[in-house]
């Protein structure tokens, strides 16, 4: 396989799998149109959609006078290196804040900004310079999203009980500075923490979550049962670590809510025992030798089956030959199985 049908096949199934909250609904709808009366100068609010201010890729160095009734301020793409105490003081009821691409650091975000925002649902600060999670951080928080920054340090987040979706991907965490600031969030579902620097899988993460994406760490052992406290957890990520058989206890994946489980680029000799209603399993580039039908079925029956769509195994030294006769009968409805 070459490397472009090797990139479209992995955008294949990574479309057709997983949760996606990522870039969606922006309310792109007259952003060049007429902007209604009492809109910043510079800034756009359409008057098909009032509640909006769009003041996107305008250099701008500071937050724009924000006109009271604007809900979801977009801010993307500019210079704005600090806010001050003041800066919503008109707008107290603002929802989503998209604050991403800009040049904002800790130091320079001004007192209690955004928790004074009693109805806030989205704070984006993505691709900016934090160094450390905003805080202190209003109930009503729903979506966070602080991904491609340089933070090393988060806050607590405690009492944002409505808090589903936080997005930390490409930071500098380590799992010291994550074990205690995710405590107590009851309705966390979806947990970015890929590409950061973590040793070691994190304690304290809530039992709420649905999606954890830990890959591209260095993670290189499961703790005993870590997985099981997470009764409804789906799709797992943990690509791009450094896994080997010896750190990973027995039935660490055997997770009956998993559907989706990603290991590839590790060291696995073995394929890890996963549960029979994992649904989509990826292993490719790994030192698989051997294929053990007993990784998917301990037992094989007419109605003890793996309910595995897509496998892959690409990348291993497994050969279709390696694969055994009865495996089939295990892993009955797959549809796509990948080996070099
Ligand atoms: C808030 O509104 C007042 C009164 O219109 C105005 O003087 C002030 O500049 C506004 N503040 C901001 C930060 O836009
Ligand atoms: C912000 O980060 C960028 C990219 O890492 C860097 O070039 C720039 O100097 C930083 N700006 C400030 C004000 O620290
Ligand atoms: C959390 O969400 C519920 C349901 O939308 C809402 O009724 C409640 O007020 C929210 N809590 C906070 C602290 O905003
Ligand atoms: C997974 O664990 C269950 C019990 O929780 C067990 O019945 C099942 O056989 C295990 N699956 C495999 C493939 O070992």
């Amino acid at each position: 396989m070459n490397l472009s049908t090797f990139t479209l096949f992995l955008a294949l199934i990574g479309g057709a799998s997983g949760q996606y909250y990522e870039d969606y609904e922006y309310y792109p709808i007259g952003v060049y149109g007429p902007s209604s009366p009492n809109c910043a100068p510079e800034c756009n609010c359409p008057p098909s959609y009032p509640t909006a201010m769009y003041c996107d890729d305008l250099k701008l160095k500071s937050v724009p006078m924000v006109p009271p009734g604007i809900r979801y301020l977009y801010l993307r793409n500019n210079q704005i290196d600090h806010i001050d105490e003041k800066a919503f003081e008109n707008v107290t009821d603002l929802q989503w804040l998209i604050l991403d691409h800009n040049l904002l650091e800790n130091s320079k975000i001004k007192g209690r900004v955004f928790s004074k925002l009693k109805q806030l649902k989205k704070l984006h600060i993505n691709y900016n310079n934090l160094t450390e999670s905003v805080s202190p951080l209003p109930k009503s928080l729903e979506d966070l999203q602080l991904t491609h920054n340089k933070i090393r340090k988060l806050g607590s987040f405690e009492g944002l009980v409505n808090l589903t979706l936080v997005q930390l991907q490409h930071n500098q965490l380590k799992e010291e500075a994550i074990s205690a600031a995710f405590r107590g969030l009851k309705s966390l579902e979806y947990l970015d923490l890929s590409f950061n620097q973590i040793a070691k899988l994190p304690s304290g993460l809530p039992v709420s979550l649905l999606t954890l994406y830990l890959d591209n760490n260095k993670i290189s052992n499961i703790p005993d049962e870590y997985f099981k406290r997470f009764s409804g957890l789906q799709y797992l990520r943990l690509s791009h670590n450094e896994l080997a058989d010896s750190g990973i206890p027995g039935n660490s994946f055997n997770v009956s809510s998993l559907l989706e489980l990603d290991l590839s680029y590790n060291k696995l000799k073995n394929i890890p025992t996963v549960n029979e209603n994992l649904e989509n399993y990826y292993l490719e580039v790994n030192e698989l030798e051997k294929f053990d039908v007993k990784s998917f079925c301990k037992i094989l029956g007419p109605l003890t089956y793996s309910k595995i769509k897509h496998l892959r195994l690409d990348g291993n030294r497994l050969t279709h030959t390696s694969l055994p006769p009865d495996m089939y009968e295990c892993l009955r409805v797959a549809n796509e199985i990948t080996v070099n």
